[in-house]
């Protein structure tokens, strides 16, 4: 399962990616709001930290200007994956540019199984389903990526599944056990899967007795 962080931080882009743990970034119109800074400098720095597909969205909402939107994000950097929303005109824009601009494309804001199949046959790239605000409805966000599962395999499409709005550590372990592709988290989730209790009780034991030992390795 690849590991995407769900933000515009730079600052926790370094730190994660230092750790050797991230395949790539998602970014939305609202995380590069809480950044602060443009989309072009934002998608820039990001994409100079990280090897991997950087998703950076277009706010258009008709074809024409969406092609325009993604020519110049595909400028900033090659590892930029164009993010685009599930409606027609997204899907249209995802086949051109997958296509046309030999561009990596991300099919956003997908809450249905029909949906995910639309983008599959437009070449997407990524179909992001959204856990985590299907959860709010009190449907089972999960659900949804069980189902695309098993239509992709059904027919063999390569669109990679990644599990988005993904809040809790659970959401990550439910989505690798359907075996969704990519999970992209917040930089807190990612974090708190390493945490367990008994780690850290272990490790204190561990510590403690060799301190006992008088020994050093180094
Ligand atoms: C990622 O590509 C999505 O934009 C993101 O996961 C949405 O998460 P949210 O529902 O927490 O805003």
């Amino acid at each position: 399962m690849k590991f995407f962080v769900d933000t515009a931080d730079v600052k926790e882009i370094e730190e994660l990616n230092a750790l050797g743990l991230l395949d790539g970034v998602t970014t939305n119109p609202s995380l590069i709001l809480k950044s602060g800074g443009s989309i072009a400098d934002v998608t820039r720095q990001i994409c100079a930290i990280v090897d991997g597909p950087v998703s950076a969205e277009v706010v258009a909402t008709d074809y024409a200007q969406m092609m325009r939107e993604a020519e110049v994000l595909a400028a900033i950097a090659d590892n930029v994956c164009i993010k685009v929303p599930l409606t027609l005109d997204g899907l249209k824009a995802c086949k051109a540019i997958r296509t046309g601009m030999n561009r990596h494309v991300n099919v956003t804001l997908c809450f249905s199984a029909n949906q995910a199949l639309l983008a599959a046959k437009a070449g997407a790239t990524f179909i992001s389903p959204f856990i985590g605000r299907i959860d709010d409805t009190g449907a089972d966000g999960m659900d949804l990526i069980a189902e695309i599962r098993t239509i992709y395999d059904n027919y063999d499409f390569e669109t990679e599944i990644l599990a988005a709005s993904v809040r809790t550590v659970n959401h990550v372990k439910q989505a690798a056990l359907i075996g969704a592709d990519v999970v992209t988290a917040p930089p807190a989730t990612l974090r708190a899967l390493v945490q367990h209790p008994l780690t850290d009780k272990g490790l204190q034991a561990f510590l403690a007795d060799w301190a006992k030992t008088g020994q050093k390795i180094v």
